[in-house]
């Protein structure tokens, strides 16, 4: 089960209705290696994976990309807050207008909705853990282009924050790998 907080594990600081902007981080909202996209892939992978302590693992970074798919929802929101059609529409947010309102909705900066077929589960440990180490190689480089896109002091903190985890997360899995690997390995020959 989990226990919900009321309150964003980083602060979101928005000075102003930015469109453009909130167009971009649909990609960590919905896009392939959005924050959706990790969330569910380590929260499903976690029942096949060996030892207790990489099931521990994958559901502590699942549960933490949830709370990081709830900054950029609000994120989002705060950015979007308000805004006439006309404008969402100059920004290219016009067909999300006709489908979605305001609304938040998983798709991609450029509209795609999101899909389970950006996520895999082998139930091959080695397999999965690559994976995992790669979403997070290529949620961290999502961010920086995000970060390039704006000059917002606000946005530009919370995503240095959210860049910053995906490192950690990079690492976790890469400790993981080893002793994942170790377990395998001591199970084929003793
Ligand atoms: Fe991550």
């Amino acid at each position: 089960m989990w226990v919900y907080e009321k309150r964003l594990e980083y602060p979101v600081r928005v000075e102003r209705t930015d469109l453009r902007m909130a167009k971009y981080l649909f990609a960590q909202y919905g896009g392939p290696d959005s924050e959706l996209s990790a969330a569910v892939r380590y929260l499903n992978q976690r029942y096949t994976i060996p030892t207790n302590r990489a099931k521990g693992l994958l559901t502590d970074i699942g549960t933490e990309e949830m709370a990081h798919w709830e900054i950029i929802g609000t994120m989002i929101y705060k950015l979007t807050q308000g805004a006439p059609v006309e404008e969402l529409e100059k920004a290219g947010l016009g067909a999300h207008f006709v489908e979605h309102d305001r609304a938040l909705f998983p798709h991609d900066a450029a509209g795609v909705p999101w899909t389970a077929a950006y996520i895999q589960a082998h139930g091959d440990p080695i397999a999965d853990l690559h994976e995992d180490m790669a979403s997070e190689q290529k949620a961290r480089v999502t961010y920086e282009h995000l970060i390039r896109m704006t000059d917002d002091p606000g946005i530009i903190d919370t995503l240095r924050f959210l860049r910053e985890r995906e490192v950690v997360h990079f690492q976790r899995f890469g400790e993981a790998l080893n002793y994942v690997h170790e377990y395998m390995e001591s199970r084929k020959y003793y």
